[in-house]
């Protein structure tokens, strides 16, 4: 994977593995996500579909909630990787997934492809002016 870190390449295969547990019987596409504690613990997620289609889950959630439901509250790095028929594709995070994100570390670095080129972004890029709650920000 050009331009990575090798610490990032690694987060991305095991992002890789993670997408091995998707159930996705509905869209086909196998999502898997690893998020990295600031601590450095690392906790993985797959996408979870349902009959009732809107209950499906991202991989970034499931890593996130995993992590949180474990006492974990700030992270420093997520990375997210898609599969469909086996083949790679685009995995920058949907709106929903960066909102949930942003609640516990707006400044988190997200490693995933894009336009078919793997690139790192602070999750404040992807979400600007996000919606919080107010506290502490005046
Ligand atoms: N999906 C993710 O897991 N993460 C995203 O950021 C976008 C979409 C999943 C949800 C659904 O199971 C499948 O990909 C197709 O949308």
């Amino acid at each position: 994977m050009p331009g990575l870190t090798p610490e990032r390449h690694s987060l991305m295969e095991q992002a890789r593995w993670a997408a091995r547990n998707a159930y996705e019987p509905y869209s086909g596409m196998r999502v898997g996500a690893v998020i990295v504690s600031s601590g450095g613990r690392m906790f993985t997620g797959s996408n979870i579909e349902n009959a009732s289609y809107g209950i499906s889950i991202c991989a970034e959630r499931v890593a996130l909630f995993k992590a949180i439901s474990e006492g974990e509250r700030e992270f420093s790095e997520l990375a997210v990787v898609a599969e469909m028929e086996s083949v790679e594709k685009d995995a920058a995070p949907c709106g929903a997934c960066r909102q949930a994100l942003q609640e516990f570390s707006p400044e988190l670095k997200i490693t995933y492809r894009y336009g078919g080129v793997y690139i790192t972004r602070r999750l404040s890029e992807l979400l600007p002016e996000a919606f919080t709650s107010g506290a502490g920000s005046g």
